[in-house]
């Protein structure tokens, strides 16, 4: 069989595979800026089919892949709100639906999946490649991968950083995805803050020990938030279930005040603006980068699409 190539898990992607990853994010994303530069990428992969099937709500991922895929010339076919609009609110099994699909010879599927492990399941009955967007408490690539090219661009490096991740680092998938990531690197520190029921997954730990990361549990908030080169921080992913956490995570100028003046504040987002764990007073702060962050998914979903067609 040929080779398909998927975009599954962040740790698919070798040190050198990401090097060169960044150096073509970033080419992306100057050709972008020129009408130039745009029409020529439009030719790329002009006339390519990519579905994207989203179980799960989502705006960036979402809107940010259907772009990446028509600035680079496909046709993209969307289905939002799948759960309740595709045939799976009928009972429909994934194995089903993706054999049919591929049957309509797509060239990429972009799956997002409330089940853990359900994209990996797709791709194993898939002809077309598919392409992990988020699945369920697991992982999320695409979104690490543009995590990290936002590291790299703000700071010029992806190692011997120290990097504070907070939040729920249990069940945010994006986190599990980027600790993946970082951990390929040398001499990266890795600071969890978490409330206990919300600490990261026992099996990233033993990753991380395997690899030989450094990383350190946090009880002292500023102490940790002083040290950090980049603060990445989380929403608590069923605030419903612990209301009485929201408070514990929130970031505002005392937090900011601890911070290094050339520290970068990042979020996946969204940010709940009923009760957000980054104060809107802190948004003008230069530090804070996740609307940057956001605008870096564009560029790096079209270099990894043009990587999934084949193009590099
Ligand atoms: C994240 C996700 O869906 O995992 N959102 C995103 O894609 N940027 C983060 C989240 O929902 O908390």
């Amino acid at each position: 069989m040929v080779d398909v190539r998927h975009i599954l898990s962040a740790d698919q992607f070798t040190p050198e595979f990401i090097l060169e990853f960044m150096d073509r994010a970033e080419r992306c994303r100057d050709n972008m800026r020129s009408l130039q530069g745009r029409h020529q990428l439009r030719l790329k992969h002009a006339g390519k089919l990519m579905f994207t099937i989203f179980y799960q709500p989502s705006t960036r991922t979402r809107l940010s892949f259907g772009a990446a895929g028509n600035h680079l010339g496909l046709n993209v076919s969307p289905t939002e709100n799948a759960r309740d609009f595709s045939s799976q609110a009928k009972g429909e099994n994934t194995k089903h639906t993706i054999q049919v699909l591929c049957g309509y010879y797509p060239d990429v599927i972009v799956l997002r999946h409330d089940v853990t492990g359900e994209v990996a399941q797709a791709a194993s009955y898939s002809t077309a490649p598919i392409v992990n967007a988020g699945d369920g408490k697991g992982e999320h690539p695409t979104q690490a991968m543009l995590d990290l090219f936002t590291i790299y661009d703000q700071t010029e490096r992806l190692d011997n950083l120290r990097v504070l991740m907070g939040g729920d680092l249990l069940e945010g998938r994006t986190i599990h995805s980027l600790i993946r990531l970082l951990s390929r690197f040398e001499g990266n520190e890795l600071l969890f803050m978490a409330p206990p029921q919300l600490m990261l997954p026992e099996e990233l730990f033993a990753l991380l020990r395997e690899r030989g990361t450094a990383f350190k549990v946090c009880e002292d908030p500023d102490e940790a938030f002083a040290s950090a080169d980049v603060v990445y921080w989380t929403r608590l992913q069923d605030p419903a279930r612990y209301p009485h956490l929201r408070s514990n995570f929130v970031i505002g100028l005392e937090q900011m005040g601890w911070m290094r003046s050339n520290a970068i504040l990042m979020h996946p987002m969204p940010i709940d603006s009923r009760a957000p764990e980054i104060k809107p007073e802190v948004e003008s702060d230069p530090r804070v980068v996740f609307i940057e962050q956001a605008h870096n998914g564009l560029p790096v979903r079209m270099v990894l699409i043009d990587w999934v067609l084949g193009g590099w």
